[in-house]
């Protein structure tokens, strides 16, 4: 076995229910015999190989297949994986019996064409952020999910990370009241990004690629928006790799509530870990406040005496998140929204975020490029 994605079984065996507190062991939504496990495809090996591995800790999925048309890719998905069934053809992973979900990682523009095909085939599907980043494609999806019965769960990586699974727990008890603002950043240099995948500068917007994390975490709380106004710059770093849209996005909006966000997302600082995660939620709700962060496996709120209290799961569930990797890689929160997907899927329950609510996200940031575009506050397209 590759050592370095060795799996510490240890930390693992100690399962809990969701909906409590975690300190000390991991999440878990369910286990069932591995015969009985969903069987899952992926397409897109980079990031799809994390979710290859994260399997491993699965209870209720098994990776079974996976797809790239880059050789190495599949080298590298076969020697962390021996046994997987793979190919750099997507009909024959389609064709297999065996995979029941397929899991998509490839580059954002593909993701469309990706998700009708799986379910012409017969799958349900689990695609990474941004579900999609051309809002014309919407109403063919929605078409082809009713004609083919098929389910979709959008993998919103951020909401199953620790921190803001426990922030939502909180939400839920009733602890934060009526959330009355919603403050979401996800900043995060990107040279590094631009020369691992190129196609990030020619191929999408960071209103897609970078902001679906703030704006998913603004819509779980606030629910429908009704109107954005955004305002972007390209920092000298975008400029030196040719983007050509902003890097540097800042936006308001309105829920059809009246309540109120603000996200922002800079691709092209200078990072200050110490002080500012990549990624926070700061809730501010009529009863109390709380603030999810990412990568730190931290959640403060006060509680109802104005007590400050910070959960920090770094030591418990590091080995979970990261697999003693760099702190930052998503095999928790792949793990996780993989077995929600899975037991939504087994009892028949609905998930989030379904395809619609993935779609309502999409019209969300098509706004917010319109506002861009235009400089002025643009009502968010409901119909979609
Ligand atoms: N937090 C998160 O959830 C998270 C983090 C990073 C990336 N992503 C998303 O994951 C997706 C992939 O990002 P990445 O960083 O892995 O990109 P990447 O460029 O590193 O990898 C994409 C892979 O897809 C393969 N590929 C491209 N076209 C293909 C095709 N037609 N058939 C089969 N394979 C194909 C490429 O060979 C490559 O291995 C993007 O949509 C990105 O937004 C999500």
């Amino acid at each position: 076995m590759d050592v370095r994605y060795k799996l510490p079984m240890a930390q693992h065996s100690d399962t809990l229910p969701t909906g409590q507190p975690t300190i000390g062991r991991r999440r878990s939504y369910g286990t069932i015999p591995e015969a009985n496990r969903l069987g899952v495809g992926v397409i897109g090996l980079h990031e799809g190989h994390t979710l290859l591995v994260a399997l491993r800790a699965s209870g209720l999925c098994r990776a079974v297949a996976g797809c790239d048309i880059s050789e190495n890719k599949r080298v590298e998905a076969l020697d962390a994986s021996p046994g997987l069934f793979i190919t750099e053809h997507y009909e024959e992973l389609l064709a297999r019996p065996d995979v029941q979900i397929v899991a998509i990682y490839t580059p954002d523009a593909f993701h469309a064409e990706h998700i009708e095909k799986a379910f012409l085939a017969g799958k349900d599907v689990i695609c990474t952020k941004p579900l999609i980043n051309n809002p014309d494609q919407a109403e063919r999806l929605q078409k082809c999910a009713q004609k083919t019965g098929r389910r979709l769960q959008v993998g919103q990586s951020t909401r199953f990370y620790e921190p803001f699974q426990r922030q939502r727990e909180l939400f839920e008890s009733g602890a934060m009241g009526d959330i009355e603002v919603v403050d979401a950043h996800y900043n995060h240099r990107m040279d590094w990004y631009y020369e691992k995948s190129p196609w990030t500068i020619e191929d999408t917007h960071w209103a897609y690629l970078g902001l679906s994390h703030p704006v998913d975490l603004v819509r779980w709380y606030l629910g429908s928006i009704r109107e954005v106004h955004a305002v972007g710059t390209i920092t000298r770093l975008g400029v030196s790799h040719g983007v050509k849209s902003p890097d540097a996005i800042c936006v308001n909006l309105v829920a059809e509530s009246g309540r109120i966000g603000r996200v922002l997302g800079n691709y092209g600082f200078h990072e200050l870990p110490k002080a500012r995660a990549l990624i926070e939620c700061f809730l501010m709700g009529s009863d109390g406040s709380s603030l999810a962060r990412y990568p730190d496996l931290r959640m403060t709120y006060a509680n109802a005496s104005g007590v400050e209290i910070e959960e920090d799961y770094h030591h418990s569930m590091s080995g979970y998140y990261f697999r003693h990797e760099l702190k930052g890689m998503h095999y928790g929160e792949f793990c996780n929204y993989l077995d929600y997907f899975a037991s939504k899927l087994l009892s028949g329950e609905p998930n989030s975020p379904d395809l619609a609510e993935g779609l309502g996200t999409v019209m969300v940031m098509r706004a917010i490029v319109q506002s861009l575009e235009t400089g002025q506050p643009i009502k968010v397209d409901q119909s979609g």
